[in-house]
């Protein structure tokens, strides 16, 4: 965990008992957010870079031939684009079953990428942090790093319940694409794949 971000569970007031609070989402959340929210904006948090790096059981792969979805790696001086959403707690029993495959919660500072700091008029303790769902390394579904090429084909193999994980890695970086971020992993990613899906297609 970076210096400023804290685990979500057992400090500070939980997060059932907030009327509401940011949810910051750096993978399918920044395209699908499949719950009801109150406000959804550009932000970003520091200290955090995406990689594909987590597996899927659950979503996009099986079990037995395991999908690769984004996570958070910790560096220094990194920041990581993607969406907030002002939730009410009650979306949060839903997003704990989405995310269940490794992932848990963590709050840490969030920043609006118009430059507003807090993004609510309201003064409520804890409105300048987000909570974010992170895999980290040793979870049960847990891959690790790999080149670029090896997670596109990786990526390009995998299907599960929620769809082809190819869908989930294009959209993630269209998504970024249009909001005017360039994210080199995601980016090298999503060539190695066209590039191999290309290959396929004309070599029949
Ligand atoms: C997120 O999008 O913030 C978490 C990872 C995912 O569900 O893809």
């Amino acid at each position: 965990m970076s210096h400023h971000s804290r685990d979500a569970t057992g400090q500070g007031a939980p997060l059932a008992e907030r009327s509401s609070l940011w949810l910051f989402g750096y993978g399918s959340l920044i395209y699908k957010a499949g719950f009801d929210f109150q406000q959804r904006r550009p932000a970003h948090i520091r200290g955090w870079r995406r990689r594909f790096w987590q597996g899927s059981h659950d979503h996009r792969g099986t079990l037995s031939n395991p999908g690769r979805v984004a996570t958070l790696v910790a560096e220094e001086g990194a920041v990581c684009h993607g969406m907030a959403y002002r939730i009410g707690p009650e979306v949060l029993a839903g997003l704990d079953i989405r995310e269940k495959n490794g992932y848990r919660r963590f709050m840490t500072p969030l920043w609006f990428d118009d430059g507003d700091s807090r993004g609510t008029t309201s003064k409520d303790e804890g409105d300048d942090e987000a909570l974010v769902y992170i895999a980290t390394e040793g979870n049960e579904a847990w891959l690790g790093e790999a080149s670029a090429p090896e997670i596109a084909a990786h990526i390009s193999a995998a299907v599960g319940p929620s769809g082809p994980n190819r869908d989930y890695l294009l959209l993630l970086a269209q998504s970024l694409r249009e909001m005017g971020h360039n994210d080199a992993h995601v980016f090298a990613v999503e060539e190695a794949l066209l590039a191999l899906e290309g290959r396929r297609h004309t070599t029949g």
